[in-house]
């Protein structure tokens, strides 16, 4: 038999998650559904759905993964053999196709911001401008996809060069500098004139903002940045070692997340609103904002705006990256055991089919603008039917599979690594996986979806 692949270390196993975990899930989606569903409160409702739904499912998915030592399409065939649960394994695959499919496309709109950061484009540029040429960019019916492209084809030849030479190397070198970066963004963005607004946005609830449509942004919203739902990290969890500890690792990769993500609003908050910016905006927010930031925070040093965007958007290019093979590796893994092709082969099929989802998302933005399902652009549905619905009903039937189905021992070896780490907490991750997860999902959907 194929010796199956391994991450090389313990912390190569963290930083692979993370890796997975932090990505434009962050530093693009969490600003912009805070912009939009009123700050603050939004933030302590994403904080409290990271702590009793994320890190519960994250530790279930690691558990899963770990004993099949499968990926995730074929991981409940492998514990479960003959039950229905395999639709969770598809079930997730599907969802992480579609994903994939969307979100190449902003990380391919973050190649353009590089190529333009890189040629001096932002220089003498006004909010305006920024507003302009976004909007211009993304409707072009042509420029956008020759990204989406490149993007694609760069995480096609890390997912088939494998495991711990593409994934795990490239996580442990990237993810320290994104994050020196970052503070140091956060700091110019604090220095800019009318700064205090932004961090009273960020910082002070007003709880009147919140509703059912903001939970359920804010349950989707941590699937989406824990790369949770859909078996990705289960899919990861299938390469560590049998020592690592599966609870400190999934704490450790909510904790780099969401500090990230913290840190982008941070970043991202006072600058909008000191040059002017909404912070409704939406999924232009990062676009518009941030090429603002470099110009303005730096403005007596045009060298060093220059250094920083460049290096900025080199850094959300690869976080993007990171997260990007995780998606693929899902896809590629299971067609690969499943099949039996050769992963050049699997990856292949896999980029192509999803190519096509990319092509359609990014036209949606112009030329095909008209086309609607529920009243949304196929960008702004495929992005809700994967993060708000799909996800987190993966992660309700994930819940439910390690709380009320499989053999709690199986959970308890993975847990305690063999009954030797962690027996305190088992019981209380038993609690929370059997019956806060399921019913906290349940009780957002019914108010999100207007149930209630
Ligand atoms: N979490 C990543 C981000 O925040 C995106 C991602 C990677 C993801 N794998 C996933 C989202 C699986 C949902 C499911 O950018």
């Amino acid at each position: 038999m194929e010796k199956r692949a391994n991450f090389g270390s313990k912390i190569g196993a963290i930083l692979a998650a993370a890796g997975s975990a932090v990505g434009l899930g962050n530093i693009w989606r969490f600003p912009y559904e805070t912009g939009a569903h009123g700050g603050a409160a939004f933030i302590l409702i994403y904080l409290l759905c990271i702590l009793l739904l994320g890190i519960p499912v994250m530790i279930a998915e690691f558990s899963i993964g770990r004993h099949a030592k499968a990926s995730t399409g074929s991981s409940y065939k492998v514990l479960v053999p003959g039950t229905a649960w395999k639709y969770l394994g598809y079930w997730g695959v599907l969802t992480g196709f579609l994903i994939f499919g969307y979100y190449t496309v902003v990380a391919g709109w973050t190649l353009e911001y590089l190529f333009d950061a890189g040629l001096n484009g932002f220089i003498g540029k006004t909010p305006q401008d920024f507003i302009h040429d976004f909007q211009a960019f993304s409707e072009n019916p042509i420029r956008p996809l020759i990204w989406l492209f490149v993007f694609m084809i760069m995480t096609h030849v890390i997912i088939v060069k494998g495991v711990q030479k593409g994934i795990e190397k490239f996580s442990k070198i990237m993810m320290p500098i994104l994050f020196i970066l970052l503070i140091v963004l956060g700091f110019c963005s604090i220095s800019l004139p009318n700064s205090i607004e932004g961090l009273k946005f960020l910082f002070m609830p007003d709880f009147s903002k919140i509703d059912g449509a903001s939970m359920l942004s804010a349950c989707g919203q941590t699937f989406f940045s824990l790369s949770l739902g859909m078996g990705c990290l289960s899919t990861y969890a299938s390469y560590f070692s049998r020592d690592t500890k599966l609870v400190k690792t999934a704490f450790s990769v909510g904790i780099i997340d969401t500090m990230v993500a913290i840190l982008a609003g941070v970043i991202i908050f006072p600058a909008a609103i000191s040059v002017g910016i909404q912070p409704d905006a939406g999924p232009s927010l990062i676009f518009i904002t941030l090429p603002n930031v470099f110009q303005q925070a730096f403005s007596g040093a045009p060298i060093i705006a220059y250094l920083f965007s460049v290096m900025f958007y080199v850094l959300l290019a690869l976080a993007a990256l990171t997260s990007t093979i995780s998606m693929h590796e899902v896809s590629t893994a299971f067609i690969h055991e499943q099949f039996h092709f050769t992963r050049g082969r699997s990856a292949s099929m896999m980029t192509m089919g999803s190519l096509m989802v990319g092509i359609i998302a990014s036209l949606s933005l112009g030329v095909l603008k008209n086309l609607t399902i529920f009243n949304m652009g196929i960008f702004g549905f495929l992005d809700y039917l994967t993060a708000k619905i799909m996800l987190p009903l993966g992660g309700f039937f994930i819940a439910i599979f390690v709380g009320w189905y499989w053999n709690k021992q199986y959970s308890y070896e993975e847990i305690t690594n063999g009954g030797t780490i962690m027996k305190h907490f088992f019981k209380v991750y038993m609690f929370v996986i059997k019956y806060i997860a399921p019913l906290g999902i349940l009780f957002v959907f019914a108010n999100g979806l207007g149930f209630i």
